[in-house]
């Protein structure tokens, strides 16, 4: 969702804000803007409806040398997309850019009546509101946004500058990250690290009610309560190769191949086949309170709450007197759900920025419930919240679909489960399986993408004119054909659903005709032929049937079979996903739409 960039040094402050922008796009957008002040302060203001190639048009008429500015991609929440409507937003002398939503706005749009309004956003009201305290020389920038914070309620990352002292910015956070990149002889701001790779190293990430007051050699934190805190610089991991291409032609290609080496990452010092154990050293719990848990809460939305389930479907396997509720988190968070004493909460998520899924986090605090997170932004809300966690070290992951992440969590999950059992007392032989197969993962992801690729491609281009299809999987391919079905439907816009096999009857099998075409897990166990019987029923209705299984003997007469040649069993739907992946990605490519950036939808879904 939206991002902020800001810049302030020796540079030209127009190129940081657009190559900025541009890295941020991935979160998802619908327009842009960018303002610098020279050194006068006379402010070029420039923004445009739509992608950032709209705004480098404008850009290349008014190009400056300023050395200061800001800029925003906005998604829009109040007010429809369009230039007006575009960040920044200017009050007087100052010009504003906002991520998160402010909730009371209309109340205080109400006691600003000196100000004439331009847009329909609550930003515009938030500008408005800081120089209502700043004209007049009331106030100094920084202490103006302060006492204008103090009224509002909601979420926000913000970055402000003012015409009249155009060598600073004022940034400040609650709720939507914020981070000050430290440089040589300037600063550097973004809403997501990944923006000031390859400018700097060193970032301070802002906590939620901080205020900074920088300029190109001084950062100046408070709290709103004028507290001053003392920074702690941090580095930024992430490296220019890990948010490029990399000669591919989409992000999503790229992340879905690199799983053998992002898999890899996530299990990195964490198992040992020698003597069958995990060992994870983030989640920070005894081996007495390990053995103490009696439930475990997994919260997340969209993928990571499919990752959730499945991973909680393997952990109730090998995991005596354990219950797993798997939870959506924006449903989760207004429940009245009672969490026994001796649970402890998952909190899944890639980005660690989810807005429910961090309020649930604070939520299940309240109560007095340990969290452990599993995600994989370093340094992100989420993973400085919780009380202990397990980073999946997937390295960044920029297609608005989330794949490489979804294999990696479902398996940081599973092995906090195994250290869980371990700490039970549960019999090496019972976990020894799991682990060998976890060991073998990376391997078997590369074989099944390598192995797979043509032929998915291939069948991608048979089924690109449909526009119904349903996914179907029971007992762990399940939720991994639940992911699937999301893949489809959110990069293809096909209306995909998934349904369990047994609940066929119950409804779904009305559906069959051939609007649709329907995509069958079937995994080799001992429900594969329960399963077996349900596709039967489909190809009787006429259906269009595609299976996905790792049964050599598999010969009923669907009309593609994507056979998986693997040693693994227990976690052949991880590797059946891989095949829903590689499908979503070539029925998008073959309709022509933008894989990376789907319509209507964001990466990192900060806002209610
Ligand atoms: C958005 C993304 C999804 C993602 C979900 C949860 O909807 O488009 O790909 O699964 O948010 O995101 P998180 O960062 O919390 O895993």
């Amino acid at each position: 969702m939206c991002g902020i960039v800001g810049y302030v040094g020796n540079k030209k402050a127009q190129s940081f804000l657009i190559s900025g922008l541009k890295r941020l796009e991935y979160r998802g957008y619908d327009s842009a803007g960018i303002v610098t002040l020279d050194e006068s302060g006379a402010a070029t203001l420039l923004r445009a409806k739509g992608k950032i190639a709209n705004l480098e048009e404008k850009l290349a008429k008014n190009a400056k040398t300023d050395k200061i500015g800001i800029g925003h991609t906005r998604w829009a929440t109040h007010g429809e997309p369009s230039e007006k409507n575009a960040h920044p937003h200017q009050a007087g002398n100052i010009y504003l850019v906002h991520n998160g939503i402010i909730e009371n706005y209309k109340e205080l749009k109400e006691s600003l009546k000196d100000h004439r309004f331009k847009s329909e956003t609550d930003t515009e009201v938030l500008a408005a509101l800081i120089n209502s305290f700043y004209k007049d020389g009331k106030y100094p920038l920084a202490n103006a946004v302060v006492q204008a914070l103090k009224l509002v309620q909601g979420t926000y990352g913000i970055a402000v500058v003012s015409r009249k002292n155009p060598d600073e910015i004022v940034v400040a956070r609650s709720g939507s990250p914020l981070v000050v990149g430290v440089g040589h002889d300037e600063t550097l701001i973004a809403s997501d690290a990944s923006a000031l790779v390859g400018h700097t190293k060193r970032a301070i990430y802002l906590n939620d009610g901080e205020v900074a007051l920088v300029t190109k050699n001084s950062i100046e934190i408070r709290t709103l309560n004028s507290e001053p805190v003392s920074a702690k610089v941090e580095e930024i991991e992430t490296n220019l190769a890990a948010i490029q291409k990399g000669g591919y032609e989409h992000f999503l290609l790229k992340e879905i191949m690199e799983q053998p080496k992002s898999l890899a990452e996530t299990l990195r010092g964490r198992i040992n086949t020698k003597t069958s154990t995990v060992h994870l050293g983030g989640p920070g719990l005894s081996e007495a309170e390990l053995r103490k848990i009696k439930h475990l809460v997994i919260v997340g939305c969209g993928t990571a709450y499919h990752a959730g389930l499945l991973a909680g479907y393997y952990i109730e396997q090998f995991t005596p007197e354990i219950t797993v509720e798997t939870v959506i988190a924006s449903e989760y968070r207004y429940r009245s759900a009672y969490i026994p004493k001796d649970s402890v909460a998952l909190i899944v998520s890639q980005s660690g920025e989810t807005a429910d899924t961090l309020a649930c986090l604070r939520e299940i605090k309240k109560q007095g419930i340990k969290t452990i997170g599993i995600v994989n932004a370093i340094g992100s809300t989420i993973a400085r919240e919780v009380d202990g966690g397990t980073y999946v070290h997937v390295g960044p992951e920029i297609s608005v679909a989330s794949t490489k992440a979804f294999t990696s969590q479902v398996i940081a999950m599973t092995m906090f489960g195994i250290t869980i059992a371990q700490a039970k007392g549960v019999k090496s032989g019972v976990l020894k399986p799991y682990i060998e197969e976890i060991a073998k993962l990376p391997k078997e992801v590369e074989n099944v993408l390598s192995s797979t690729n043509e032929q998915i491609k291939t069948i991608a281009k048979k089924y690109a004119k449909y526009e119904h299809a349903i996914y179907l999987g029971r007992d762990t391919a399940y939720p991994a054909s639940m992911e699937g079905a999301l893949k489809l439907k959110e990069i293809s816009y096909i209306d995909a659903n998934a349904y369990a096999f047994g609940e066929l009857k119950h409804g779904p099998l009305a559906l069959v005709d051939d609007r649709f075409f329907e995509v069958a897990f079937l995994p080799k166990g001992t429900l594969f032929d329960k399963a077996i019987s349900n596709v039967q029923e489909v190809l009787a209705r006429g259906g269009h049937v595609i299976v996905v299984t790792n049964e050599k003997k598999f010969d009923m007469p669907v009309e593609n079979v994507v056979k998986i040649t693997t040693s693994i069993e227990l976690f052949a739907p991880i590797l059946m996903n891989l095949v829903s992946q590689l499908f979503a990605y070539y029925m998008t490519t073959a309709r022509g739409l933008n894989v990376d950036q789907p319509r209507n939808l964001a990466k990192s879904v900060t806002v209610e």
